[in-house]
């Protein structure tokens, strides 16, 4: 138990963001003085806020730190009561109170403070929904995302293990390998779905290459006798055995419900190339361990991209050797530290970052599974990090609180006008381009805020000299230099939907994600990008999954509920001849809210599992209650 304790709660109030209220607890048996408060919540106080009972001395994004009235004593068992009206924006769940507490004392030290839930006052919380029924089934299948077509008569008695027929390649048989491997880390208290070796009760897998199967696909024939697994490639070949693994893990764990197939086929394969899941590891950090294991559970889900958003605001996590700054300095953040806490951060600094060498075995991993790693370096807004790591990037003539981020971060974009902005992201790029494989490197492009760099000198002097006329067009005249430093190192572009405008940049190589909402992902393929879907509304596993106040989650989006996240359907108004530009779907994993693991596996399951199933199956074969009666047997972080 800390020494102090935090309670916050918060009332509307007609026409304002409403009332902030606090009260402080002395829990310990000193008397407390000449002390502040810092806590970090996403609900911010403006600049325009009137506080009583205290003063706010110091607000950077969501970290704000208060002063007590001159004097004040706080007695053991006291209680110092305080409340703010301003506020920058409303709550509307219980997450958007405090997220970390901490007290600095006369001597400097720092200090926890616990806290509790942020409570509502004079509205109605609403009902928190059930958000998963039972389910119910046709076919006795486990299988998700489920197949293209079926068509199979099932056995009361699932085989005790399915293993290579005799002859079978090693390639075949490494292949099985690699998916038992896949299942012992998913599952490790279940039984075995595959051996090496023939074994009593099982039965025979033949691998088959038929040259008239497209790639990622497969077909499997079923007897009593055998398996037929057919593919043209090795995707195809892995996600058959994913299926057949599915198969056994249903038909053993409720086996009232699943069964394994003795007779009949399966023709599959995926509706999208591009089946993603995105996670944010600026906000929160998580070890290796865990991305191994999300990728893990990507490919138990037949997902086949991770999007690894490595740098934001609050923290700079993959390590760059030609500037060791950007993790000495930008992966840490603490009280006494150049990044100050956020989102969860208390007393104590925390830092993380990935190593080359983590990145190196999370790619290995990761291809092992067929998933592709896309990186992105989050540019030029969202740079807070970096830019207080490297103060060379700054122009220095430029005023310090010119522009803010949505998020609160005054001047947090690179600026486009400094050479060594450019020689800095040359450098980045070389190390990042040859630690990821894969065609594009994400480069971000969102939510540069309004206004922003026309306080810089350098960039006054740019426009002037470019004939460009404001933030959007400085970040076109941007992107096209990035575009082609990407270009000159063998990388495609890939950015969020904002990197179209002011012109935006060649269409030739450049994928957009489409995340403000789905109209943006028409007109951007009406302007001739090439699109991968991921908006807010369905996709965003961050965004509370219902309306009430006690339901965790953000709410910019609205509330998303699992079954909406499932029916969605992100072709949507797509007219038919631009089709073809949307190579698929994607979820985004968010971190500002996931200060627990039990917040990350209640937010994004099963809704990973619905986007998952939306970007592989047509949407004539989804049926949301055999979804939510098999999901519940899949695996969660
Ligand atoms: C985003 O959500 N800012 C891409």
């Amino acid at each position: 138990m800390a020494n102090y304790h935090l309670e916050a709660s918060w009332r509307p109030v007609e026409g304002s963001f409403g009332r902030f209220s606090f009260a402080l607890f002395n829990l310990s048996d000193e008397p407390l003085t000449g002390f502040t408060l810092t806590y970090t919540s996403l609900t911010r106080v403006a600049d325009e806020h009137v506080a009583e009972g205290a003063v706010l001395k110091r607000r950077v994004a969501n970290l704000h730190e208060y002063s007590p009235p001159d004097g004040l004593t706080l007695r053991p068992g006291g209680c110092w009561q305080f409340a703010v009206e301003g506020l920058a924006n409303g709550p509307k769940h219980v997450t958007a109170g405090i997220k970390s507490a901490y007290l600095t004392l006369a001597d400097g030290r720092h200090v926890p403070v616990s806290f509790g839930d942020l409570m509502l006052d004079g509205a109605e919380r609403g009902d928190l929904p059930e958000l998963l029924p039972r389910g119910e089934v046709i076919e006795p299948f486990s299988l998700l995302p489920w197949p293209l077509s079926l068509s199979m008569r099932p056995d009361e008695v699932p085989p005790v293990a399915l293993y290579p027929a005799d002859g079978s390649r090693p390639e075949d048989i490494k292949a099985v390998a690699k998916v038992l491997a896949l299942y012992q880390r998913l599952f490790p208290a279940d039984n075995m779905p595959f051996t090496l070796q023939p074994v009593q009760g099982g039965r025979p897998i033949h691998f088959k290459v038929e040259s008239s199967i497209m790639p990622a696909a497969y077909e499997l024939r079923f007897t009593s006798q055998e398996i037929i697994l057919a593919t043209d490639d090795e995707a195809g070949r892995f996600y058959g055995l994913i299926s057949l693994a599915q198969l056994l893990h249903g038909a053993r764990r409720e086996a009232e419900i699943f069964q394994f197939p003795v007779f009949g086929d399966i023709a599959d394969q995926p509706r999208y190339a591009w089946r993603g899941c995105h996670l944010d590891v600026s906000r929160q950090f998580y070890p290796v361990a865990d991305i191994e294991r999300l990728i893990d559970i990507l490919a138990w889900n037949k997902l086949n991209i991770f999007h690894w958003h490595l740098t934001d605001d609050e923290a700079w996590r993959l390590e760059i050797k030609a500037y060791p700054e950007l993790t000495d300095i930008g992966a840490k953040r603490g009280p006494d530290e150049v990044l100050v806490p956020q989102l969860g951060d208390g007393a104590e600094p925390r830092s993380g970052y990935y190593t080359q060498d983590d990145a190196r075995r999370i790619v290995a991993h990761a291809a092992a599974l067929h998933v592709d790693v896309l990186p992105e370096i989050d540019i030029p807004g969202h740079s807070a990090a970096a830019l207080l790591s490297l103060p060379q990037l700054v122009d220095g003539q430029e005023a310090p609180d010119s522009y803010r981020s949505v998020q609160g971060y005054p001047n947090n974009a690179l600026n486009p006008a400094i050479d060594f902005t450019y020689e800095f992201l040359g450098k980045v790029f070389d190390e990042v381009a040859a630690l990821f494989p894969f065609e594009y490197l994400h480069i971000g492009g969102d939510e540069v805020a309004h206004g922003s760099w026309l306080a810089s000198p350098a960039c006054k002097a740019l426009m002037q000299k470019e004939k460009l006329a404001g933030t959007a067009e400085l970040q076109s005249y941007f992107m096209r230099r990035i575009k082609s430093m990407l270009a000159e190192r063998g990388k495609k572009l890939a950015g969020w939907n904002e990197v179209s405008h002011g012109g935006g940049v060649d269409r030739d190589g450049t994928l957009l994600m489409a995340w403000e909402k789905p109209e943006v992902g028409i007109e951007l393929a009406t302007e001739g990008y090439d699109i991968v879907m991921t908006p807010g509304q369905a996709y965003y596993l961050d965004m509370a999954q219902a309306e009430g106040w006690g339901e965790p989650g953000a709410s910019w989006a609205g509330f998303t509920p699992p079954e909406k996240t499932y029916a969605y359907e992100a072709e949507g108004e797509l007219p038919a001849e631009l089709r073809d530009r949307m190579r698929g779907i994607q979820a985004c994993i968010w971190g500002e809210n996931f200060v627990s693991r039990a917040y990350f596996n209640r937010l994004v399951f099963p809704r990973l599992s619905a986007v998952a199933e939306a970007a592989w199956t047509p949407t004539l074969r989804k049926d949301w209650l055999r979804f939510a009666a098999i999901v519940r047997m899949w695996p969660k972080l």
